[in-house]
Parts: structure tokens; sequence; C-alpha cells
């Protein structure tokens, strides 16, 4: 795939080029949730909620916190023998979901309020992990009966509200910055969850999330745009 360098005058047929190829990339987020499904042995798809993982961030009222899915399709099998769920195995689920909540709406923002072509592909890389990991994270809550909630924390809500407003470049820098922040710390979660957990359900999960979160990382600084003051903010923060 293209790194994602700038172009400084877009042909109409680069454009055409680059639309199909965020098409492509959107479908084969689309692909790759449906294919996980088998791979994971979870059962058969419950009415297209895998394909809705993209657009989850719009319509996230399906999950509430405190009341968990009770979707009678998903096969608990694998599931319910897992192994036991400590409380990090727990705080990974709803990192990892309310990181799906903000970044797909983060990724599609970057689409349209962006002007760099490596923050566009940055946001087309979180809207292909994040809708593959959103998946996994309602089948898990639904066999487990774990809660998950519904929308993203109120600091995650801001960053959103602020990428919102926010235009070219001055949405390309928060963009970089908030997103390169927010992963270094969650990616700390994520190796204590892969490292600790005796559940073999969570444990692949913690192996997704470390793929995604790895892949994300890479696309933000390939923008470069992340600042030394977000990696000092990252240390600050992770390093005890
Ligand atoms: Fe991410």
């Amino acid at each position: 795939m293209d790194r994602g360098g700038h172009a400084a005058n877009p042909s109409s047929a680069t454009n055409l080029a680059r639309r199909t190829v965020a098409v492509a990339a959107l479908a084969a987020a689309l692909v790759s949730a449906w294919v996980y499904r088998d791979a994971w042995g979870l059962g058969p798809d419950r009415a297209g909620a895998a394909d809705s993982g993209a657009v989850a961030a719009a319509h996230p009222a399906a999950v509430h916190l405190g009341q968990p899915r009770t979707d009678q399709s998903v096969n608990t099998g694998r599931v319910l023998s897992a192994g036991p769920v400590s409380e990090l195995d727990k705080e990974l689920l709803v990192r990892v979901r309310q990181a799906n909540l903000w970044e797909l709406q983060a990724g599609r923002l970057a689409q349209t309020n962006g002007s760099s072509e490596a923050v566009k592909r940055a946001g087309l890389h979180l809207l292909d992990g994040h809708s593959r990991l959103d998946q996994i994270v309602r089948e898990i809550s639904a066999a487990l009966q774990l809660p998950i909630p519904d929308e993203p924390t109120p600091e995650q809500q801001e960053w959103v509200r602020q990428l919102r407003a926010s235009k070219g470049a001055n949405f390309d820098q928060f963009f970089a910055n908030q997103l390169r922040n927010a992963h270094g710390k969650v990616f700390v979660v994520v190796a204590q969850a892969r490292s600790t957990t005796q559940n073999s359900v969570i444990r692949d999960l913690a192996i997704e999330a470390n793929t995604a979160v790895s892949d994300h990382l890479e696309v933000l600084e390939d923008t470069g745009l992340v600042e030394p003051r977000t990696f000092d903010e990252v240390a600050k923060a992770v390093l005890k």
C-alpha cells in the first residue's frame, strides 16, 4: 500500500484512484470481519452485526452498560469454557470497546476533514482495525454476559468533538497527536492482558488488539506529524 505521501497537484485520475483505494480498503475491512467469524468459531452472523461494525460509532445504542447483550444466535461453547476472567480482562474488553467507538468516528472524520493523504490512510486503518475488533468485543460481551459501554468516555467524546470542529492542517495535527497519544497508553493495557490472562478468548482478543494497535501506531507515526511532546506525555503516563 502507498505509504501516504502528499501529492502537490492531484489530477482527477489520481483522485479517482484514491477513491478506488479507499473503497477497496473498506470492502476489505468488511470481508475480513466476515472471515473472522469462522476463524473464531463464534457462530453465524447475527443479522449483519459484523458488517455494521464500521458504523457502530454512529449507532452505538445497541449495547448498554450494565445491560449485556443476550443474542441467542451466538455459539457460547468455546467462550464459556475458555477460563476465568480477571478484572484486567474486563478492563481490556471495555477499553477496546471504547477505542472502537471513538476511533471509528475519527477514521471517518479523517476522510472528510483531513488534508494529508497519510492522515486519510491512517483513518482507513482505524476503520479496518476497529471494525474487526468491535465484532470480537461484542461477541465476547454477549457470550460472557460482561457489560460493555455504548459510548466513548467523556474525554474521548471531547476529542471527537474537536476533530469534528477542525479542518485541514489543524485537523491533521490534532488527529495524529491525540490518536498517537491514546494508542501509546492503551498499548500497555493490551500487553498486560496478553501477559496475564488465563482466559483463551481474552488472550485472542489481546493478540488481535496488539496487532491493531501496532498497526495504528505505525500509520500515525507515518504521518510525520507526531510531536515530541506526545511521546513525552505517553512516557510520563506509562513509565512508572
Ligand atoms: Fe486504534
